[in-house]
C-alpha cells in the first residue's frame, strides 16, 4: 500500500486508493487532536486499537442489518472499506449528558437524558464544526430531508446495538459520533471509525468520575493512561465479539 495513491488525509486516518475502484484502504495513525487540532499529540498504539475495535464493531453492526462500509481489516492499523462519497456532517447521539451539550445547555455532567438525542454537526474545520438546526440543514441543502430522517434512523438503530453491546462490556456508552456515505449504488452506508476515539465510554466498574473514562476524554482533559484506558476498550470488546 505504500505505492498507492493518497485520496485523503485526516487528522487520524489516510485513505488510499486500491486497484480496486470501489474500494479505499484507510490507515489508522497513532495522531490526536482535539478541539478542532487546537490540541495535538501522539497515542502510542491508538491506530491499531482504534481500527480494531472499529472493525469488530462495524462488522457486527453489519450482522445486525445496519449497513456499513467495513469489507476487511487486512493489518492491524488498516482497513479495507467500500468506496464512499462522505457526507460532510457528523451525526451525534447522546445518552447522558457530556461535552459539549453540558457546556451549551447547562445540563450536569452524567445526567441521563429522556430519549437519546441524535445531533447534526457540520463537518468543517474552519468553521469549527458547528451545530446546525433543521432549518438550517435544509437551507445547506447538502441532502435532501427524507435522507436526513434516515440518518437519524440508522443513528438510533445503532445506538440501540451499541449501547446493549457496550453494557455487556459493563461500559456506559455515554455519547458517540459517527459519518455516513454513498456507496456505489447510492445508499447510504454508515462510514468512518467507532472507537473509543469518537465515543464516550464509561467503565461500569469503577466509581470515580476520572478513573471510569475510557475514551479520548483522557487526553482532551489530560487525565493520563489513555493507552492503557484504549487497550482496556479494546479487550472487553473483543471478548465480548468472541462470545456472540
Ligand atoms: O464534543 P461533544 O460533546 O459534542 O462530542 C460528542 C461525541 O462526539 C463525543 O463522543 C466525541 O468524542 C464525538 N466527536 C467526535 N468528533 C468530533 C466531535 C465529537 O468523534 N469532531
Amino acid at each position: 500500500s505504500t505505492s498507492a495513491q493518497k485520496l485523503y488525509e485526516g487528522k487520524a486516518k489516510i485513505v488510499y486508493a486500491t486497484e480496486k475502484e470501489q474500494e479505499y484502504l484507510t490507515y489508522f495513525k497513532d495522531d490526536a487532536t482535539a478541539f478542532n487540532a487546537q490540541k495535538k499529540g501522539t497515542i502510542v498504539g491508538k491506530g491499531e486499537i482504534n481500527c480494531t475495535v472499529s472493525s469488530a464493531l462495524l462488522k457486527w453492526l453489519e450482522s445486525k442489518g445496519i449497513p456499513t462500509h467495513f469489507i476487511d481489516q487486512p493489518s492491524s492499523r488498516e482497513m479495507l472499506v467500500k468506496a464512499v462519497k462522505i457526507i460532510p456532517l457528523e451525526v451525534v447521539v447522546r445518552n447522558i449528558a457530556a461535552g459539549s451539550l453540558c457546556k451549551q445547555t447547562g445540563l450536569n455532567q452524567g445526567e441521563k437524558l429522556p430519549f437519546p438525542l441524535v445531533e447534526f454537526y457540520l463537518k468543517n474545520d474552519e468553521l469549527g464544526d458547528p451545530l446546525l438546526t433543521r432549518d438550517r440543514l435544509s437551507i445547506l441543502n447538502i441532502i435532501p430531508s427524507e435522507q436526513i430522517e434516515q440518518l437519524k434512523q440508522y443513528a438510533l438503530q445503532i445506538n440501540q446495538h451499541l449501547q446493549e453491546f457496550f453494557q455487556s462490556c459493563q461500559i456506559t456508552l455515554v455519547d458517540f459520533k459517527l459519518e455516513f456515505g454513498f456507496d456505489s449504488e447510492n445508499n447510504i452506508i454508515l462510514a468512518d471509525e467507532i472507537s473509543p476515539d469518537t465515543c464516550r465510554l464509561w467503565d461500569e466498574l469503577e466509581q470515580d468520575k476520572q478513573k471510569r473514562v475510557l475514551d479520548k476524554d483522557r487526553f482532551r482533559q489530560d487525565l493520563g493512561k489513555i493507552e492503557s484506558a484504549y487497550q482496556e476498550v479494546q479487550q472487553r470488546v473483543l471478548t465480548q465479539i468472541e462470545k456472540l
